[in-house]
């Protein structure tokens, strides 16, 4: 049975619309720096910014953004983030220290990385950044270099556990919100403790997407603040980390049909329309269709502020909402956004190496470059991809494709969907993947078989007249630094 294969349109900014209608401009760019090539347009991320900003300034409670740059390597987005008046969210040595050379202020920067040791932990100190406590050890060990340092941390805790349709939402991160007010009266008891730690508030981040889960959350932290106040422990804010949406998608319709026709192909109802009928999380078992579609909801109806908002409108058993009581009891708001900051910023574009069939007829499009590339935990990047054609108005035959890539493995596909062409690419032809800035491009990138990280450059517009020229390298923003001597 032969079935249209589903499109699934993303949304384009004016800037991606420019770059992709001009080949000789994404030619000279690839023949620059290679293939594949990510590119940034950093007039999208402070407008990300300024959203935020100003939708916080309806409220009477006191707020602050920090850029989660753990969404997206480049340093350059790290500085725009500082430059726009906004803190960085950082999860590393090299994160951390990256934003101190370049300049970002110490009150500007938290550090919530899973894993801290020694050294990142003695920067930190060193440099009166607020630090995330993930679990008991690490507190010893930062009152330990405190010690040694003869400094004092600022300190938040993580925590986790929350209660939500009376069920615990477990983590592997933080404390338990039942034991961690007994942590706290116990740890934080002694004189010398307080001397080299000073308690600010608390931090969680949830997975998933649920508005009510998060509200819930606040109100339990709230309630939890409030009990410490008793024992004279005064936290100042509540971090809610990131997890905010975004909408990558055009249409609803598309993304509802999408899914009818992955369970219908998973069923054997109609030809397949991802590589070897992979199920991305859907599975058929007694002729049903089973499980979740195991990717990111690339189409939704929530994205960033009114996904806030609708955290904040969360009420509690009083009735009274999160907005509130943060305004009731003086408790900053803070938030870590990285993939909502990156919304539209970011696209990556590769060379079309190679074009074959395999034994089922299937088009391969061999790309330079590679599945790692365009790879973040979500089972595939359900965004149609762009091709710019050198000859775009020759032999005009819709083909059906899917695009491979460069390492040895049978499952280097850089998307498993098959996807709809116009027309079958040329070898040097353009295929560009729109909206990658977070996660997509950076998050699992390797370098096996010895290929170099793809590059990353940057433009503050793009508009019809953008010349490749125009464009400037991320390391650029750290070399440019490095000759100010302030690094
Ligand atoms: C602690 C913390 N903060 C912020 C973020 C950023 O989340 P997102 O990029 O979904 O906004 C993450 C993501 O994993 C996180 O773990």
């Amino acid at each position: 049975m032969k079935n249209v294969i589903p499109i699934l349109e993303p949304i384009v900014s004016p800037w991606m619309e420019y770059v992709v209608n001009d080949f000789q401009l994404q030619k000279d760019l690839l023949d620059t720096y290679d293939s594949p090539l990510n590119i940034h347009h950093l007039q999208s991320f402070e407008a990300n910014i300024e959203e935020y900003v100003s939708f916080f300034k309806q409220y009477n409670f006191r707020s602050k953004i920090f850029y989660a740059r753990k969404a997206n390597k480049c340093s350059s987005l790290a500085s725009a983030a500082f430059k726009s008046g906004i803190g960085v969210d950082t999860a590393s040595y090299a994160e951390l220290k990256q934003c101190l050379d370049v300049q970002i202020n110490a009150e500007d920067l938290v550090l919530t990385a899973a894993i801290k040791n020694t050294k990142l932990l003695r920067l930190a100190i060193q440099h009166e950044v607020l630090i995330i406590i993930d679990n008991r050890d690490e507190a010893k060990l930062i009152y330990n270099i405190c010690q040694e340092e003869d400094k004092q941390a600022n300190v938040g805790l993580r925590i986790s556990g929350f209660e939500f349709d009376n069920k615990k939402l477990r983590s592997r991160f933080g404390f338990d919100i039942d034991q961690v007010e007994d942590f706290i009266l116990q740890f934080f008891d002694s004189k010398n403790v307080q001397k080299y730690m000073n308690f600010t508030g608390f931090h969680y981040h949830l997975d998933g997407y649920d508005t009510r889960q998060r509200g819930a959350a606040l109100h339990q932290t709230l309630d939890l603040i409030e009990t410490l106040k008793k024992h004279h422990f005064n936290a100042s804010f509540i971090d809610i980390g990131g997890g905010i949406l975004i909408n990558y998608l055009k249409s609803k319709e598309q993304w509802d049909l999408f899914q009818d026709e992955l369970k219908k192909a998973v069923l054997g109802n109609r030809d397949p329309i991802t590589y070897n009928n992979n199920g991305l999380g859907f599975i058929a078992r007694d002729n049903k269709v089973e499980g979740k579609l195991a990717t990111y909801p690339y189409y939704n109806e929530m994205p960033k502020i009114n996904f806030i908002k609708s955290v904040l409108e969360v009420k509690n058993e009083e009735n009274i909402s999160v907005f509130k009581r943060l305004e009731e009891m003086d408790i900053e708001l803070r938030l870590e956004p990285g993939r909502s900051l990156l919304d539209q910023v970011g696209i990556t574009m590769a060379k079309v190496a190679h074009r074959k069939q395999d034994a089922n007829g299937n088009n391969l499009i061999g790309l330079e470059m590679n599945m790692t590339q365009m790879t973040s935990s979500s089972a595939d990047f359900l965004l149609d991809p762009i091709v710019t054609y050198s000859r775009p108005s020759e032999n005009k035959n819709e083909v059906e494709v899917y695009f491979t890539g460069a390492y040895c493995l049978e499952r280097d596909f850089i998307l498993k969907r098959k996807i709809t062409l116009p027309k079958l690419p040329e070898i040097g032809d353009i295929v560009t993947f729109v909206n990658t800035g977070g996660y997509m491009m950076h998050f699992f990138e390797t370098e096996a078989h010895l290929f170099e990280l793809s590059q990353n450059i940057f433009a503050h517009k793009i508009s019809a007249q953008t010349k490749a020229s125009d464009f400037f390298r991320d390391e650029k923003n750290l070399e440019s630094m490095r000759d100010k001597k302030t690094v």
